[in-house]
């Protein structure tokens, strides 16, 4: 969907479905020279937010790789903050002696992220590196390492590109700002 398809709804566009484009492109680029010489590369999409970028990074990327996905989910309400997280739907993948690509739509806190790397690490994975659209420097609550990061982005209401407000505006084709009287009202 455009924005212009969800009415009033979206404040401004933060970053286009043009520029968000091209910069899937670079950074297939990017992890194709990262990973060169390596056969065995997993991506893993976290659910359901990084639908989007998974599919369309894949599609730009020039090199074999394999997909997995993993669903997870914090703890009650206080999750965000405690950095538990629950896992709703593991790899179907041993990833031991794989090397492993995170993909992920956005870094908010950094804790669902800092969790998993973690939690791959400790399954013998060669490598685990991460991928996300876009991160909220202001937002980010732990240090965590990103290897690639398409857009850095104020700490606001995002949403587009997999990002969604009560499940909506995932298939929106751009990111951008929630406006207020979606929430308010
Ligand atoms: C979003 C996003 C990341 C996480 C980032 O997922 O896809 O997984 O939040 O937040 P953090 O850096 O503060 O941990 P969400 O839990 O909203 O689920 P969804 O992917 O199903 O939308």
């Amino acid at each position: 969907m455009n924005v212009s398809d969800y009415g009033e709804d979206i404040a401004e566009v933060l970053v286009s479905a043009e520029d968000i484009d091209s910069r899937l492109e670079e950074m297939a680029r990017e992890l194709e020279v990262m990973y060169e010489g390596r056969e065995d590369l997993l991506l893993v999409g976290v659910l359901r937010g990084a639908a989007m970028v998974m599919s369309n990074l894949a599609l730009k990327l020039r090199i074999p790789v394999t997909m997995d996905w993993m669903a997870v989910s914090s703890y009650g309400m206080s999750t965000k903050s405690s950095g538990v997280v629950r896992i709703l739907k593991d790899l179907d993948t041993d990833i031991a002696g794989r090397d492993v690509l995170i993909v992920e739509d956005i870094i908010d806190s950094g804790l669902t992220l800092a969790w998993l790397k973690a939690n791959l690490e400790s399954r013998g994975a060669r490598s685990v590196r991460i991928v996300a659209l876009l991160r909220k420097p202001d937002a980010l609550k732990v240090p965590l390492d990103v290897d690639i990061v398409g857009f850095d982005l104020p700490d606001e209401f995002l949403v587009g590109y997999g990002l969604d407000y009560a499940e909506k505006y995932r298939n929106l084709n751009c990111v951008g700002l929630l406006s207020p009287h979606v929430y308010s009202e």
